[in-house]
């Protein structure tokens, strides 16, 4: 029979002596392990007489209770003892230089569109908004389309599958029916919460946004971007046109003087309509902008047609205003001097990080635009 007294007193020494918790560890698989010497003991009690298993019983349990306590307690103190060597062995040098990482930059589109924002909010335009699928009403017909008008054409405009009722909704080909959908005095809640709602003249909003057409080279993509412009209110006349526009261009290419011409045009929901070029100089093989011999066309716009206020629910006999459209990712080139359109959308990420601006420097009219 062991001696119990000397056997615990033996596994006490031993495990106040362990160095490591892997010694430990070997110490209490050979006490308390499945064929430990403990676990040896306690299946003796099986075979033994009740009252001798009386009196061993709680000997031998108290044995491995206490045992079982010591391993608990000295583990405890080796592990803390082994967190602080490691505490004061390891230094984290936070002066060493962190990683680099690679930033996202903000696309020269994105930029002029905010550069665009910046210079019109100052003038008192606000923002709207609307969907990028649009119907044939408002992205046509109420803008004074006819009805044989070849952009209505499947090669000009990209035309989704008939619905239950036959109507054929499409990607917008120009900004210009958001202008319907701020006119339109319908007293609805616009369909989703991010379309601007109607409002009743005074109006003076820009549309910035997605566009789509049937072409592709290297001047054109069948996505572009647009910012279309409304003014609409009692007394509004070609003067404020050209004075708004001249007024942008200058502080959009950050130039004192801007010469400007309006070319006769024809849009369905002007009248009448132009074309604004402005002047630049090509001589020596750098474009500048502003003034000089030579013109560039830069946007299309006009006096809001009757027909349009008319099927918008405004009064052409009480208000008139004025409207412009322009291709945003063309500023976008013409200021920052990028050649390819299509390079615009390829997204290559070195283009974007020669050719982006930093997240960190939203233009503003204080600050300096670009
Ligand atoms: N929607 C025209 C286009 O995409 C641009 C345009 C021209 C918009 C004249 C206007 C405007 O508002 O008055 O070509």
């Amino acid at each position: 029979m062991v001696d119990l007294n000397i056997l615990e007193s033996e596994l006490s020494a031993r495990i106040a002596a362990a160095a490591d918790g892997a010694a430990l560890e070997a110490l209490r698989v050979e006490a308390l392990g499945k064929t430990g010497s403990i676990s040896g003991l306690l299946k003796t009690l099986g075979a033994m007489s009740p009252d001798e298993r009386r009196e061993q019983g709680p000997l031998i349990n108290g044995l491995r209770d206490r045992i079982q306590a010591a391993i608990t307690v000295r583990k405890a103190s080796l592990d803390a003892a082994a967190l602080d060597q490691k505490l004061s062995a390891e230094r984290l040098d936070l002066t060493l230089p962190a990683p680099p990482r690679r930033k996202g930059s903000v696309h020269p589109t994105m930029q002029v569109m905010d550069e665009m924002i910046a210079i019109f909010a100052d003038m008192g335009f606000s923002v709207a908004e609307g969907p990028d699928i649009e119907d044939d009403f408002h992205n046509f017909t109420a803008l004074n389309f006819p009805p044989k008008h070849p952009a209505r054409d499947m090669h000009d405009t990209f035309f989704f599958q008939p619905d239950e009722t036959g109507e054929r909704k499409l990607l917008r080909t120009h900004t210009s029916p958001v202008q319907v959908r701020v006119m339109q005095q319908t007293n609805e809640a616009p369909p989703a919460s991010w379309i601007s709602a109607a409002q009743k003249p005074p109006i003076r909003v820009i549309v910035p946004g997605r566009t789509y057409r049937i072409d592709s080279d290297a001047t054109h993509t069948p996505m572009f971007h647009q910012m279309e412009g409304l003014v609409i209110d009692k007394a509004i006349h070609m003067g404020h046109l050209k004075w708004t526009l001249e007024t942008f261009i200058a502080r959009f290419f950050e130039v004192e003087g801007v010469s400007s011409r309006f070319r006769p045009h024809h849009f369905p929901f002007t009248e009448p309509s132009a074309e604004m070029d402005i002047g630049c100089d090509r001589s020596g093989g750098e474009l500048k902008i502003g003034q000089g011999a030579d013109w560039l066309e830069i946007l299309g716009c006009g006096m809001v047609h009757p027909n349009v206020l008319t099927a918008c629910g405004i009064d052409p006999d009480e208000y008139q205003g004025f409207a412009f459209g322009m291709g945003v990712d063309r500023l976008a080139m013409l200021k920052y001097g990028i050649p390819d359109l299509r390079d615009m959308f390829a997204s290559d990420t070195r283009w974007l990080s020669h050719y982006g601006f930093s997240a960190f420097a939203a233009p503003n009219q204080a600050s300096g635009l670009s």
